[in-house]
């Protein structure tokens, strides 16, 4: 406790300027691996806000004797052992006073929440593989967690935990997969990531939390991808699934899409044919069975009057006949298409004909319209064949007249 009191003070005169910093003037003139900590101190968070070696390690600053600067009663931590990290960052960053008067925004319960993950309790238990805070974030050289070099950078978090997670003999005495990163990186959210620079896409810490890093739960993976996808989430939670998985043990949205290799699904996803996720588990005969037939037709038929009415309506455009009206509706029906894919999550056949029929009809009235359009220009096309005839026929009657003329004078 006075070790702890003691650091604060030292931590709240602020950097230790007007002396030489001794830890620092030695360390340099020793050289190589005691040295290195320095320039990169300098250039992390913490150097920027001028704090020094002794704000992490203790020990004194003003002393230019070896023993007497780095004194063990002084507060003094050399290496620190892995299960004394989180008490020295957690001695700033669990305080809130101290952080609030440097960014008043900044969350303080950094060390409490890594207390409660797998890595924390794993930790107490004296386990030194497990992550603690310089695992992830670095001990010299820390990064502000927006800058894009920062290992828990969005677009470096796999990494960062891959290089623990994806280690089959690091991870060996666990009996847990390491295959989470390379299936993550095959991932529609990956894609999105890495390929979109779509940074609302989730990586690791988005579906495990930053500090609290344990597996949701059966019950709470909806939750999770819920987060983000809350319209489907709310129709699997009233649809007749919910009760049915919550029973079975199966975890809600991972029984169809999984966790860590979400992929993009297509509409061969539902329905009876063998891409589909449905006959899993329903038999023929089953209601479950014949809704998924019905719910996939549904999509079927109106994909393709989709594609039928926008093939008629783009010959009719081609012919240079105006048909913009009929093709800006025929974009509705598109996009009822696609809160038909959502919809589907009711798990129930009127619930997605509430999208699908309407957009039936509109498909069926822009079909028309270009086909009214193509009869329109098949009219015009006589008409000017007509006309044209007529053109003719009075050029060689005019022409006939002249030589009769000339020939009679
Ligand atoms: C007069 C020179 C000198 C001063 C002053 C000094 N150190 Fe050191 N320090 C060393 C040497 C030499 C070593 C390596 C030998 C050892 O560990 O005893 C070392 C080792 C360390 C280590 C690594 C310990 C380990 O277990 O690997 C840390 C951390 C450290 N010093 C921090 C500090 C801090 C913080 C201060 C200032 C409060 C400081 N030193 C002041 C010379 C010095
Ligand atoms: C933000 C806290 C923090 C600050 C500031 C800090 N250190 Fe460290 N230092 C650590 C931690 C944590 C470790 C242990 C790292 C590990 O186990 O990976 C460490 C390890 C060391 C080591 C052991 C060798 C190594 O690199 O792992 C030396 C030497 C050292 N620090 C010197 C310094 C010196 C000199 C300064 C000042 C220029 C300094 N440290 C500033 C947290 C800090
Ligand atoms: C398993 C990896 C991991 C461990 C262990 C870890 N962190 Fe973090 N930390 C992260 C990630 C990821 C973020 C969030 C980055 C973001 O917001 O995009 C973060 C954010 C932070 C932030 C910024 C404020 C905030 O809460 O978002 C601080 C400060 C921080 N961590 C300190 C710590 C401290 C102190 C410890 C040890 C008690 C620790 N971290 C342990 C991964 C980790
Ligand atoms: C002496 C107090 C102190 C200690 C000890 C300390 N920090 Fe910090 N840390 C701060 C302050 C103050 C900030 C700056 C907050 C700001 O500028 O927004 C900060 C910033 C950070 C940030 C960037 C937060 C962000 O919002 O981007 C991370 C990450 C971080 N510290 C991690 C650590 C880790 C890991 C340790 C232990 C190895 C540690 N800190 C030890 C005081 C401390
Ligand atoms: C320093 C290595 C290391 C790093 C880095 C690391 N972890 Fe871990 N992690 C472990 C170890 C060791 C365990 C304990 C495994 C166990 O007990 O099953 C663990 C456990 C977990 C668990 C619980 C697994 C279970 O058994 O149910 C999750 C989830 C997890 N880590 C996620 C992450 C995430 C997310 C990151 C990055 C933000 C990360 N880890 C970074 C070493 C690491
Ligand atoms: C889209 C959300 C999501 C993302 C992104 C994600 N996870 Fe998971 N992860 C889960 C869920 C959900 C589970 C729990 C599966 C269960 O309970 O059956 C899980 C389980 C785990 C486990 C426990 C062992 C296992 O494989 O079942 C570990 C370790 C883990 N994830 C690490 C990671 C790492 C490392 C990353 C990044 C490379 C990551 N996760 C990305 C949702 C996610
Ligand atoms: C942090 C937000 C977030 C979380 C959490 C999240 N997702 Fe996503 N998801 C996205 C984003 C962003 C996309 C990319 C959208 C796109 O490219 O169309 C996406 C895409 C998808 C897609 C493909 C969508 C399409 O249009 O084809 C599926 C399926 C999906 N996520 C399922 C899940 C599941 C299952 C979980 C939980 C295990 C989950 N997501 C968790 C944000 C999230
Ligand atoms: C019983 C299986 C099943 C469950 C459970 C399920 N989905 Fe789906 N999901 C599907 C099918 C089938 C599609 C394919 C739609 C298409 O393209 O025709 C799909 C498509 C998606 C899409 C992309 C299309 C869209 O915009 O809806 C997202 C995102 C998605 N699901 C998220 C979730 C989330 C989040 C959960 C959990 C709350 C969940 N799903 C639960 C079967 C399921
Ligand atoms: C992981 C297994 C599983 C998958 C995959 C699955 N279901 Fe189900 N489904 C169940 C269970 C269990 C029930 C509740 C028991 C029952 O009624 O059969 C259920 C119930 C239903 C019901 C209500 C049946 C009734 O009796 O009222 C419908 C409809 C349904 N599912 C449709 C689907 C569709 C469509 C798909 C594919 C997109 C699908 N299910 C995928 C397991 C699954």
């Amino acid at each position: 406790m006075f070790v702890v009191a003691a650091l604060f003070l030292i931590g709240l005169q602020g950097p230790p300027s007007a002396p030489v910093n001794t830890c620092v003037s030695c360390h340099l003139e020793a050289g190589d691996d005691l040295a290195a900590p320095i320039a990169k101190v300098a250039d992390d968070v913490h150097g920027k806000r001028g704090f020094s070696c002794v704000h992490c390690h203790g020990g004194d600053a003003g002393e230019a004797d070896m023993d007497k600067a780095m004194d063990p009663r002084k507060g003094f931590v050399g290496k620190p052992a892995p299960k004394q990290i989180p008490v020295i960052c957690g001695k700033c960053h669990s305080n809130a006073d101290t952080m609030k008067r440097f960014n008043p925004g900044i969350r303080v319960d950094q060390e409490a929440e890594y207390r409660t993950s797998m890595h924390g309790k794993r930790l107490a238990q004296g386990d030194v593989k497990a992550a603690t805070c310089v695992s992830c974030h670095g001990n010299h050289g820390i990064r502000a967690v927006s800058d894009p070099n920062a290992p828990v950078f969005p677009t470096h978090v796999a990494e960062t935990c891959g290089r623990c997670h994806s280690d089959a003999a690091y991870m060996k005495p666990y009996g847990i997969p390491t295959d989470q990163a390379a299936k993550y990186k095959a991932s529609v959210h990956a894609d999105a990531l890495f390929k979109m620079q779509d940074l609302s896409a989730p990586t690791c810490n988005d579906c495990h939390g930053n500090h609290g890093a344990t597996p949701p739960g059966t019950a709470s993976v909806a939750n999770v991808c819920g987060t983000c996808h809350a319209r489907q989430s709310e129709l699997f939670g009233a649809g007749p699934h919910k009760s049915a998985f919550d029973t079975m043990g199966v975890g809600e949205c991972l029984a169809c899409h999984g966790n860590h290799e979400v992929f993009r699904p297509t509409d061969a996803f539902i329905g009876t044919g063998n891409k589909a996720i449905c006959i899993k588990c329903h038999n023929q005969g089953e209601p479950g069975y014949e809704t998924a037939a019905t719910i996939r037709q549904d999509l079927l038929t109106l994909s393709e009057r989709i594609a039928g009415a926008d093939s008629v309506l783009e010959r009719a455009a081609r012919a240079g006949m105006e048909v913009s009206r009929a093709r800006f509706e025929l974009t509705e029906a598109n996009h009822d298409l696609t809160n038909a894919r959502v919809l589907i999550h009711s798990f129930s056949a009127p619930g997605v004909e509430k999208a699908t029929g309407p957009a039936l009809a509109i498909a069926d009235k822009a079909r028309q319209a270009g086909e009214n359009a193509l009869k329109e220009w098949t009219f015009r096309r006589k008409g000017l064949a007509v006309s044209l005839l007529v053109i003719a026929l009075a050029i060689v009657s005019v022409y006939l007249k002249i030589r009769q003329i000339e020939a009679g004078s």
